[in-house]
C-alpha cells in the first residue's frame, strides 16, 4: 500500500504536492515567522528558490517512498494552507520517519496543523510504520503544543541540522490494534 491517494479530513484535503503549489511553497518558506523556525539564525534565510527546491524534494520523496509531506488545502476555499506529513530523515544518528508541520501564518491557531498531522499519523498506522518522531526547537511553543495535542510522548533531545531539538515520539502501528487495521 502507498499513501499517494489524496486524503480528506473534516476541513482539509491532503494531497501529493504538485507544480501548481510552487507559489504556496515559496510564500510559506519566505514568511519570516515560518522561516525562523525551519531555518533558524545564524543560517541564511530562505530565498524563493528554496521553495522550488523543497517542492521538488517532496515530489521525489513521494515517488521514492509512496508517502511524504502533503500539500494541505482547505476544502471550503481551495486555499493552500501549508505542508504537513511524513518524511524520512535522520533522527539523531539513525534514519527514521518524522511527522512535520508548517501552516501559513494567516491561518494559525485554527487547529489545521493538528488536524493534518493526525491524518499523517493515521497514514503511518495504515503503512504499519512503528515509530514516528517530531523534532522541535525548545522555544517553538506552538509546535510543542501541536505534538502534545497529538499525544506524542517526549523522548529526550536530539541534535538535528546543528541545533538541539526536543524529540517527540508516536507509535502509530502499535496505537491501532492489529485486528482493526484495514486489510
Ligand atoms: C507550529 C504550527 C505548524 C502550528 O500550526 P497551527 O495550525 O496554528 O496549529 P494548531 O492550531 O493545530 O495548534 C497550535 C496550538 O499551539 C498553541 N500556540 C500557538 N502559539 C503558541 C505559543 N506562542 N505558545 C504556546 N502555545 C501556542 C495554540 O493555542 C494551539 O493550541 P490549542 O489548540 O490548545 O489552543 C505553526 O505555528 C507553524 O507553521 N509554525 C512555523 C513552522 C514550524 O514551526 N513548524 C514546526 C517545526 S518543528
Amino acid at each position: 500500500m502507498t499513501g499517494g491517494e489524496a486524503r480528506t479530513t473534516e476541513r482539509l484535503t491532503l494531497r501529493v504536492p504538485a507544480d501548481r503549489d510552487v507559489a504556496g511553497y515559496r510564500a510559506l518558506l519566505m514568511h519570516p515567522t515560518i522561516g525562523v523556525w525551519l531555518r533558524p539564525p545564524p543560517l541564511a534565510p530562505f530565498e524563493p528558490a528554496d521553495g522550488d527546491a523543497w517542492l521538488a524534494e517532496d515530489t521525489r520523496h513521494w515517488e521514492r517512498f509512496g508517502f511524504g509531506p502533503w500539500a494541505v488545502v482547505e476544502r471550503a476555499s481551495g486555499e493552500y494552507l501549508g505542508r504537513v506529513g511524513l518524511r524520512r530523515t535522520e533522527i539523531g544518528d539513525r534514519d527514521g520517519i518524522e511527522v512535520l508541520w508548517a501552516i501559513g501564518p494567516a491561518r494559525h491557531g485554527q487547529g489545521f496543523a493538528g488536524e493534518a498531522a493526525a491524518a499523517a499519523l493515521a497514514l503511518a498506522a495504515d503503512l504499519e510504520i512503528d515509530e514516528v518522531f517530531a523534532m522541535i526547537l525548545p522555544a517553538n511553543a506552538a509546535s510543542v503544543r501541536v505534538a502534545e495535542k497529538l499525544r506524542m510522548e517526549r523522548a529526550g533531545e536530539v541534535e538535528h541540522a546543528g541545533f538541539d531539538h526536543l524529540l517527540f515520539r508516536a507509535a502509530p502501528a502499535r496505537a491501532r490494534p492489529r485486528d482493526r487495521r484495514p486489510s
